[in-house]
This record gives C-alpha cells, structure tokens and sequence, in this order.
C-alpha cells in the first residue's frame, strides 16, 4: 500500500490589498515593503475562515474525484480559528456534507499544513483511515493590529486543501521532522485570546496584534528549516540533487533565499508566491501546492520537501514522492459568496469594531 495526495485546491478571497493600499494608513511604503519581505499584495477575507476552508476543500475533493462521505477525517491546520467550539473542521465537515469522519483543529501556526500532513500520513499507513481531507488556512487579518507597520504589511488571508489517501502503488512520505523549541515561544505572539483573555473596551479592538521580535525569528526560521532539510533529506537516503520542488512556507523572501543558499539549494526548484498573498501561514504551503500543480511544476513520481517554521517556535520538513497523477480528474466550481467591499474597507471594519 502507498499513501499520496490526490486532490488539492485553494482558496485566496479577492479583495487585494495592495502595499500602495498600506501606504494610505500606514507610515510605510512599497519600496520598503518589497525589499525586506519580497510581499506585493495580500487577500483579506470578506467571509468566514470555515467558507474559506470549505471552497478549498470542494475544489480538493473534485480534483480526486472523491465522494465527501468518503472522507475518514477533516483535519484543519490553523491557528485563527472560526470558534474556539465547534472547530472549524466540523463547519468544513458540515459544508461538505459528511456526517461521520472524525474533524479536528491542528495548531502548529505557520507549520500547521506540514504537521497535519505528518499526522495524515500516520493515519493512513497504520491502517486507522483510508481518506483524509487537510486544509490549512488562516483569517489573519481580524487579529492584526492594523496600525503597528512592521507586522501588518505580512500577513494575509486564504486556505487550501489536500486529500490524502491510501493507494495501491509506492508513493510514500519517506520522513518528516517536527521540532517546537518551547523557551523561544514569546518571540512570536498572537496573545490575548483563549483562556487568558483579558477583556478591553471593544472600542480599542479585542486583540493586541501580532508581536514578534523579527531578527530573532529570521534567524531561527533560516537554521532551524535548513537543519530540518538536512535531518529529512538524509532520512530518506535523498540528497539536495534528488529533490524536485521544494514548498516551502511563504513569510519573507528573504528567509527563503538564505534557507536555499544554507542548504545549497538552487532557489529554481523553490515554489514562491508570497509577492501575491503575503503570509498565509497555514495556508500558505497548500496554496503554493496547488498553484505549482495548476502550473504544470509538479511532474509525475516528483519527489518533493516541504519546509515551515512559525510560532511555538515550531519547525518542520517532510519528503514525500508525489506520485504518477498531476492533473485534476473533475473540477469544482466552488467560490466564495460574493461581496461589494474593498480590502480598505474590509481592514477599515477590523479596525473599528
Ligand atoms: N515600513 C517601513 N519601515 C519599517 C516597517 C514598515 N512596514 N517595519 C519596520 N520598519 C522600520 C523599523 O522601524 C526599523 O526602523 P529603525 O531602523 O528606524 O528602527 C527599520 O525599518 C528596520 O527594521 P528591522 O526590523 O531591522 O527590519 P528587518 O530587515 O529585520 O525586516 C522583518 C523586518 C521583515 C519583519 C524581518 O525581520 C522578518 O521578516 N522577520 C521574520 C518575520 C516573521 O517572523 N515572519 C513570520 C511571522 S509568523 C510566522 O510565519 C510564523
């Protein structure tokens, strides 16, 4: 028995946010924006996380040709859920049409989709379930703080799915490495919610942002996904030379490029599109998974190393072989309900409660 993904889609709501956008109500500016962090625009949702997840998940499911009742488990990556209970996994579940699979929050932050792929895997090939649907994905933008410059230009909103399911060939993952290292956890923060919540006047906003001590996590995000690779690639007997493609998390083109140059990794083979989205977090790498397929970049038995790193401080890098199918067998023409707001005036909304 193989495991493989057979299904993906995306998910990225239209309401752009250009960095000229940012420049109306931040003091910041495009050139500024493009040179640290290689981000063009980001998506803002008009909609809920749970609609987001379920448009990526309809376009999943038909690109496997696969039956939602099928599906064994909705697990969703995410560390900016719908609710708190019921989880945004059953509002997917519940969209679909299952009434039985098992659905579970994960929360990695930005390693979420690489973790839930670990975990769907595992699963699988212990014979527990045959069919998984995996969406990762992030509504971000309702706990930015949208007046602090140096987090509001990276973040944005979207989502994409994989179903992942028992095969009858050799596709396989041939490993995964997952770290957290606990004592660098306050270096990035998305406080004030949960159990320790402290309320405020909702005139102020709910929420204190994002904060993150950005050198330190550059740093971190560079070592911590080159060691990673490494550890993976020498798991599964690979070297550099025999990966295909890697996808990695979008956060900062820089990362990427001294992540590559760390590992010797030629930046071609890298999957990038966090010029269009910004960071998705755990969204980001199904996202970049599914346009890479669209684009015809993923080849038939590609073997493949995703790479993420993210609050916690976690990391993670897995190796898997693609399998013979890069091509949907049906299409979803699944879409988000529509909306007549800008992306100004959806953050203006977040902003003023
Ligand atoms: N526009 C203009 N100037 C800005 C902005 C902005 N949006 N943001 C910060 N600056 C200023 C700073 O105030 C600082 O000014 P000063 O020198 O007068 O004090 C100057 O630019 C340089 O700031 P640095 O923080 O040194 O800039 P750096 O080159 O480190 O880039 C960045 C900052 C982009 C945040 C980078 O450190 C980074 O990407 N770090 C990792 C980010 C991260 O953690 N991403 C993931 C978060 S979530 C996740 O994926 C897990």
């Amino acid at each position: 028995m193989g495991i493989e993904i057979t299904g993906w889609g995306k998910c990225t709501p239209p309401s752009i946010l250009t960095n000229k956008d940012l420049e109306t109500f931040l003091d910041t500016d495009d050139e500024w924006i493009i040179s640290r962090t290689g981000v063009k625009e980001r998506r803002i949702a008009h909609t809920s996380l749970g609609d987001m997840g379920t448009v990526a998940a309809q376009h999943a499911l038909a690109a496997a040709d696969k039956d939602p009742q099928d599906i064994d488990a909705v697990i969703m990556a995410t560390c900016t859920p719908q609710y708190i209970i019921p989880t945004t996994a059953s509002r997917i579940q519940e969209n679909i049409g299952n009434k039985h699979a098992a659905a579970f929050e994960l929360n990695s932050a930005c390693t979420g989709f690489v973790y839930g792929l670990t975990t769907a895997y595992s699963l699988i090939s212990s014979g527990v379930m045959k069919n998984i649907l995996l969406v990762g994905g992030e509504k971000v933008s309702f706990f930015l703080d949208w007046s602090a410059r140096d987090t509001a230009v990276l973040f944005g909103d979207g989502a994409g799915a994989v179903v992942i399911e028992a095969v009858d060939n050799d596709s396989k993952l041939y490993s995964s490495k997952l770290t957290c290292d606990p004592f660098l956890g306050d270096t990035l923060k998305l406080d004030n919610f949960g159990s320790s919540m402290e309320f405020k006047d909702p005139k102020d906003g709910y929420f204190l942002g994002i904060h993150f001590e950005g050198q330190e996590i550059f740093k971190n995000a560079v070592k911590t996904m080159a060691r990673l690779a490494q550890e993976a690639l020498e798991e599964s007997n690979l070297t550099v030379d025999d990966i295909d493609l890697c996808i990695p998390h979008q956060a900062n083109l820089r990362i990427l490029e001294a992540t590559a140059k760390r590992c010797n990794f030629p930046m071609e083979k890298m999957i990038i599109n966090l010029d269009k989205y910004g960071n998705t977090s755990a969204g980001s790498i199904p996202i970049a998974l599914t346009e890479a397929l669209d684009e015809g970049k993923v080849k038939p038995n590609s073997k493949m190393l995703f790479l993420a790193f993210g609050g916690g401080l976690t990391g993670a890098a897995a190796v898997i072989d693609w399998g013979s199918r890069v091509t949907s067998i049906k299409t979803s023409d699944a879409v988000l309900p529509d909306s007549n707001k800008t992306a100004l005036e959806l953050v203006k909304e977040i902003s003023n409660p």
